[in-house]
């Protein structure tokens, strides 16, 4: 691990900047096979964010914030994107408040409106929950949320582990941050940098209609299915995830 100020993160491969952007609650390691597989085409960086991981927490965790820290540590480069849900939350903020820091962009099982009353008393039950009984509570519920019905014992376990590390702290900050968060489905049409979507065929929380619906409104876009994948494909169906990433980069 790296630390720059506030951020730590994993580095691999040189060539252009690109910035991998974790969902919640996890950490960098949801992106160590892509770091692995694109090390050649880019220098592929992927942060913990904020209170996530070893980095450092801010004082309010909201999609705004958090997308600007991920622009100061940017710094005056250019990134191509890579995001995954709660991490394309953030990718949006970040396109609309610093769109000069963004070469391209990449989203992954995620999508840009707010959330509705009922995930917001979702979110609120879920924070009392690992208040009161931690953050390991979260482990069996989330493994049959966001991972296919097959999934492995491998995705099972990088799951598990990544929230087990993950404090009730940034795990409540980051609830709140999302049940606030603003719809951005304006901010789609927006976007004159190449875009690519890409959403598991199994994803339950953000299902393929949601993100080919999300795709017709970012000019230009490519979107793509990982078949047999939830909502977590970088560990689910690495090798694919990796692929398609290639492709999209490297044209
Ligand atoms: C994520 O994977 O980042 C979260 O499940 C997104 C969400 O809860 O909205």
């Amino acid at each position: 691990m790296q630390i720059r100020g506030p951020i730590a993160f994993e580095e691999s491969g040189s060539g252009p900047l690109a910035v991998f952007i974790h969902g919640y609650p996890l950490d960098h390691r949801l992106w160590l096979d892509q770091l692995d597989g694109l090390s050649d085409i880019r220098h592929c960086v992927a942060p913990d964010l904020p209170g996530f991981g070893a980095s450092e927490p801010l004082d309010e965790f909201t999609m705004e914030t958090v997308a600007d820290s991920i622009a100061t540590f940017i710094g005056n480069e250019q990134a191509d994107i890579v995001a995954l849900s709660m991490g394309g939350y953030i990718a949006l903020a970040l396109w609309e408040r610093h769109p000069e820091a963004v070469r391209s962009l990449s989203l992954l099982d995620t999508k840009a409106g707010a959330d509705t009353q009922q995930a917001r008393e979702g979110r609120r039950a879920q924070a009392v929950q690992v208040a009161e009984q931690g953050t390991g509570s979260l482990v069996d519920g989330m493994t049959r949320a966001l991972l296919a019905p097959g999934a492995g014992a491998g995705p099972k376990r990088r799951l598990a582990e990544m929230i087990g590390a993950t404090t009730p702290e940034a795990v409540i900050a980051a609830l709140r941050g999302m049940a606030d968060r603003r719809d951005r489905v304006h901010v789609l049409a927006t976007i004159d940098v190449p875009a690519a979507v890409v959403v598991g065929a199994l994803d339950a929380l953000t299902p393929p209609t949601v993100a080919v619906e999300m795709s017709t409104r970012i000019p230009g876009a490519t979107v793509s299915v990982i078949p047999g994948a939830g909502h977590l494909t970088p560990i689910e169906a690495p090798e694919e995830v990796t692929g398609v990433l290639r492709h999209f980069l490297d044209h």
